[in-house]
């Protein structure tokens, strides 16, 4: 079976074929058209200009995704309705019903926070996943995004529970938001990362940073990020001019930043498994591409509960893609619909 996979939820237009045969997955193309560069000045995404992008990119992936793949025809297609900005949504879903009426084929309508969790499947035997289930649920999931900080409890594929989520920004928002105050650009995550492995944790203590890990200790499996976020701005003013530019300020910063928001995620993810008795840790969304996020919950799982699984998708799946709407669409193939009337965008969707 092949499917086409769309996704526009927020700045990347994104449009992938996946092959699936005999359990095994095969990406047969998978575009990617990020507006990463037009929204740096913004600090952020800005959504009519994301939807225009999305209108111009989506025909233009479409065709490089059908010249990649070498193909003309797919099976079903796959799109995201939400959670996601909503004009952006609706581009998805307006250039996914035009095909499915000139192709004859119907549509899943696909939840993006899901997708991120079910990437972590595409390498895995997809027949063994579904006979032993056992193996791996319940599984403690903890998706971590530009949107999105949730913790969940997932007992099934189609079965989940949120244990937690962010009351404020979302620990890839942080990281945006943090970099910019820096005056290293958007996306944050990245730039932050690439610094921060250049500093040393002895850095952070000669230039004398010290951040707060937001309800690190608090019962519950809630987040909060805007602290962290107001407390590298009260740093960063409180140097002088010369020292905010230094390299060594700025490694140091970013090393503390990514250190803080680890901390706290590692710590509650950990927590969460030990107390549902999970079979695995699935850890998923674009922060997910984090080296040091993804060897630190390693570690943890290593140290404190040997014979927990860690799924993590590849890294150049972590960020939203058309593959993992793919994927997602042929795992709920049996909900394809041709009723297209009925397929509309939702900002707010819950699992
Ligand atoms: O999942 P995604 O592509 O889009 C949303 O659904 O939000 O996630 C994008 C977020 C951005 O906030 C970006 O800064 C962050 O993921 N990100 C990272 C890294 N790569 C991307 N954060 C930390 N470290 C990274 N290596
Ligand atoms: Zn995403």
């Amino acid at each position: 079976m092949i499917v086409l996979g769309i996704e526009t939820s927020c700045d990347d237009t994104g449009i992938a074929l996946l092959e699936e045969k005999e359990g095994r997955f095969e990406i047969l193309s998978n575009i990617i058209s990020s507006q990463a560069k037009l929204h740096t000045n913004y600090g952020g995404v800005y959504p009519s200009l994301a939807k225009r992008e999305h209108q111009k990119n989506l025909p233009i992936a479409f065709k490089k995704a059908l010249k990649e793949a070498g193909i003309q025809q797919f099976d079903l297609i796959g799109v995201t309705v939400g959670p996601g900005l909503e004009p952006c949504l609706w581009q998805g879903i307006n250039f996914a019903v035009d095909l499915a009426k000139k192709s004859k084929k119907p549509i899943v309508p696909v939840n993006h926070i899901e997708a991120h969790i079910l990437t972590s499947f595409i390498d895995k035997d997809f027949q063994f996943l579904v006979s032993n289930p056992e193996k791996l649920f319940p599984a403690v999931c903890l998706v971590v995004s530009g949107g999105h900080t949730e913790l969940i409890l997932m007992e099934a594929i189609g079965s989940y529970k949120l244990l937690g989520k962010t009351r404020d920004d979302a620990a890839g928002e942080c990281f945006d938001k943090t970099a910019r105050i820096l005056g290293l650009g958007y996306p944050g995550g990245p730039a932050i990362a690439e610094l921060a492995n250049a500093g040393k944790s002895k850095l952070v203590k000669t230039e004398g940073i010290k951040l707060p890990r937001p309800m690190i200790h608090q019962k519950n499996y809630d987040f909060s990020f805007a602290g962290l976020k107001t407390a590298v701005l009260y740093d960063f003013r409180s140097r002088s001019e010369k020292e905010r530019k230094g390299k060594k300020y700025i490694r140091a910063m970013c090393s503390e930043i990514q250190q803080a928001i680890i901390d706290v995620l590692v710590k509650k993810t950990i927590k969460a498994a030990g107390e549902f008795g999970a079979m695995s840790i699935i850890l998923a969304g674009g922060v997910a591409s984090n080296q040091e996020l993804r060897r630190q919950i390693r570690e943890k799982i290593k140290s404190q509960m040997p014979g927990v699984v860690f799924l993590v998708p590849p890294k150049e799946l972590c960020n939203d893609n058309g593959t993992m709407i793919a994927l997602t669409a042929f795992f709920h193939r049996k909900t394809a619909t041709k009723d297209l009337q009925s397929i509309k965008a939702n900002a707010k969707l819950k699992l």
